[in-house]
């Protein structure tokens, strides 16, 4: 098996689609990023490692760019902590992974779910010798999240292109700064999108 398929094996689909109701709302990523994105990223990128993935938007949208990728998405499907403080969002949290896999399903040999949070997700990724050439980072944008999904992405997958959601955060922003005063890495952005990276321009 390769390390993908190894992965993927950990990582069943159940054999029936669930019946949670299907939809994307709220969306968040816009034409924008998805321009931005498919710039930064490499022309023949065949592994995507996605930090949340909510409804499955943004994984989906990636599968579009690159038809025949694999996207590995990472998610608690908890929300983030502004999700769950908005009342609106309560009832979809409560069947997000399910809405997640009905959105996906006939994709669903493209995409592996990992339900866990980042770190754990990323160091598993690595440990079973899987290395994406994307990583897009959209989980929790606090600042101290944010400087632990970008270092730990940058540390475990150092060829892959980091990309990111949510520059208009101040929080993503001062994690990102505090990482850059660190070291000596390039970085960039394009409205809500940035990215950084040893290679990065
Ligand atoms: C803004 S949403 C992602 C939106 C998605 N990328 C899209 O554009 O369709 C953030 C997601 O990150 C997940 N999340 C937040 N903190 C997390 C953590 N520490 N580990 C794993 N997932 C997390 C939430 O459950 C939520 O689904």
């Amino acid at each position: 098996m390769t390390p993908l398929e190894t992965l993927r094996s950990r990582h069943l689909w159940p054999d029936q689609k669930p019946t949670a109701p299907a939809g994307f709302e709220p969306v968040w990523i816009d034409g924008d990023s998805v321009s931005t994105i498919q710039n930064v990223a490499k022309p023949d990128t065949k592994v995507v490692l996605e930090l949340g993935s909510w409804k499955g938007l943004s994984a989906l949208l990636m599968l579009k760019m690159w038809p025949g990728c694999q996207v590995i998405c990472v998610d608690t499907w908890l929300g983030s902590e502004e999700h769950r403080h908005d009342p609106k969002l309560a009832a979809d949290i409560s069947t997000l992974y399910e809405t997640f896999l009905v959105n996906c399903w006939d994709f669903r040999d493209f995409v592996t779910p990992i339900r866990t949070d980042t770190v754990n997700g990323m160091r598993e990724v690595f440990e079973c010798g899987v290395q994406p050439d994307l990583v897009y980072i959209d989980a929790a944008h606090d600042k101290t999240s944010v400087i632990q999904d970008a270092v730990l992405a940058a540390t475990f997958f150092p060829k892959a292109v980091i990309v990111g959601d949510d520059w208009s955060w101040e929080s993503v922003r001062e994690g990102l700064r505090h990482i850059l005063e660190a070291h000596d890495w390039g970085y960039g952005f394009n409205i809500n999108t940035w990215w950084f990276g040893k290679n990065a321009r």
